[in-house]
């Protein structure tokens, strides 16, 4: 079978470690044998919006967006550069892919993995082992607002955040489903409901409703702030966590540092209905500070790479790319945000080099 991919490198490291990836996919489906991956790359990027004034299409996003839906997924870097306001990037390019295209779910998991350690001195390897599935559709990142007397001392601006009850079911009852394949069954729910009365209550509520249909999923809800110290003290008491667009966006971030870093990420921007392609990228952005040096952990982004090949449904093929990766990662080959010394590079040749072995 021929996976037709759609690739969009974007900024800084994004085009790095994408590269990274497709070398370590073309080498995984040449050993594997039963599948094939068909890339296609778009130039989505800043460097383009400058030269030219859009990220994807002269004629408006919409246009790129059928173009996207031709393929089986989508393998995205990273946006964002210091010449162009994140606003502005972000909101031109991997919003609307992600709205347009129904990739109402997030899915990031983390965990420490082999020949990694946490910073956190008591965390053992396997105490830090959680699925994050963030609201990827509505909530804070809904674009609604605005900004009166913008040039004067009287300024003000709104950022609405707006929750659905059809938003918030779906995305409840994905998490505990998530939660329902896992070994231990553990569903934490995260909002901020003493102090926004609204939304807040509403995710509250609609997790009460959806709780009855899961009873074999062991659940609890914490305060987001209340969050973050659970996080750091007590990791092994969590297993899957469900948060809102924003929430999860920095819960994520979190996690990710206490797993070892943030290179190691990976994400899934999933369409659950497969009517749409979904999109797989690291967590991180383009790190401009490291950018063009060649030492961009490209970890995350080969686990996201799994995850793709995973929800293609190709499960075997996903683990073992997972074991190679542990092996390389377990080898002591590895960037210098994971206390190596290795380069991009370095890491990518060692992973095809397991991924030939297996
Ligand atoms: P960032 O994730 O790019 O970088 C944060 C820090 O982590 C930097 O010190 C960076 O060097 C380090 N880092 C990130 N990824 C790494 C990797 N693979 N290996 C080693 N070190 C890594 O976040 P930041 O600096 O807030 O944002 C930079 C740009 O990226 C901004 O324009 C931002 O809007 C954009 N961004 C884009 C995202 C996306 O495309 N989905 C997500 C997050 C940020
Ligand atoms: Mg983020």
């Amino acid at each position: 079978k021929v996976f037709k991919i759609a690739c969009i490198p974007g900024d800084g490291i994004g085009v790095d470690i994408a590269e990274a990836a497709v070398q370590v996919l073309r080498k995984l489906s040449e050993r594997v044998g039963s599948f094939e991956f068909d890339f296609t790359t778009f130039d989505w990027s800043s460097r383009k919006y400058k030269e030219l004034g859009y990220y994807i299409h002269p004629d408006g996003p919409e246009t790129g967006m059928e173009e996207l839906k031709k393929f089986d997924s989508i393998y995205f870097g990273a946006v964002g550069w210091p010449d162009v306001p994140d606003h502005i990037s972000l909101w031109s390019l991997i919003l609307p892919i992600r709205s347009s295209l129904s990739q109402y779910v997030n899915v990031r998991p983390t965990r420490i993995l082999r020949g990694t350690s946490s910073p956190l001195s008591n965390c053992k390897p396997g105490d830090l082992d959680w699925i994050i599935v963030r609201e990827n559709s509505e909530g804070e990142y809904a674009g609604h607002g605005g900004i009166t007397h913008a040039h004067s001392s009287n300024t003000v601006a709104t950022e609405v955040s707006v929750f659905t009850r059809v938003g918030i079911e779906r995305i409840m009852r994905f998490a505990f489903k998530t939660a329902q394949s896992r070994p231990r069954k553990k569903l934490t729910m995260v909002t901020k409901s003493n102090a926004q009365r609204y939304g807040m209550v509403l995710w509250d509520k609609i997790y009460d409703e959806v709780k009855g249909d899961f009873a074999d999923v062991e659940t609890d809800k914490m305060l987001v702030d209340a969050m973050t110290v659970r996080m750091v003290l007590r990791p092994e008491s969590l297993d899957t966590i469900v948060a809102t667009n924003l929430h999860a966006d920095i819960l994520s971030d979190l996690a990710a540092a206490l797993s070892g870093s943030i290179g190691i990420a990976p994400s899934s921007n999933l369409d659950p209905t497969r009517n749409n392609p979904s999109m797989f990228e690291p967590i991180h952005g383009s790190a401009p500070d490291i950018a063009g040096k060649g030492i961009a952990n490209p970890v995350g982004a080969f686990w996201s790479a799994a995850e793709m090949v995973r929800w293609l449904g190709m499960e075997n093929a996903a683990d073992s790319l997972m074991t190679c990766l542990e092996n390389v990662t377990d080898s002591g080959i590895k960037t210098k945000d994971l206390g190596g010394s290795s380069s991009t590079k370095e890491v990518t040749e060692a992973l095809c080099t397991e991924i030939e072995r297996m």
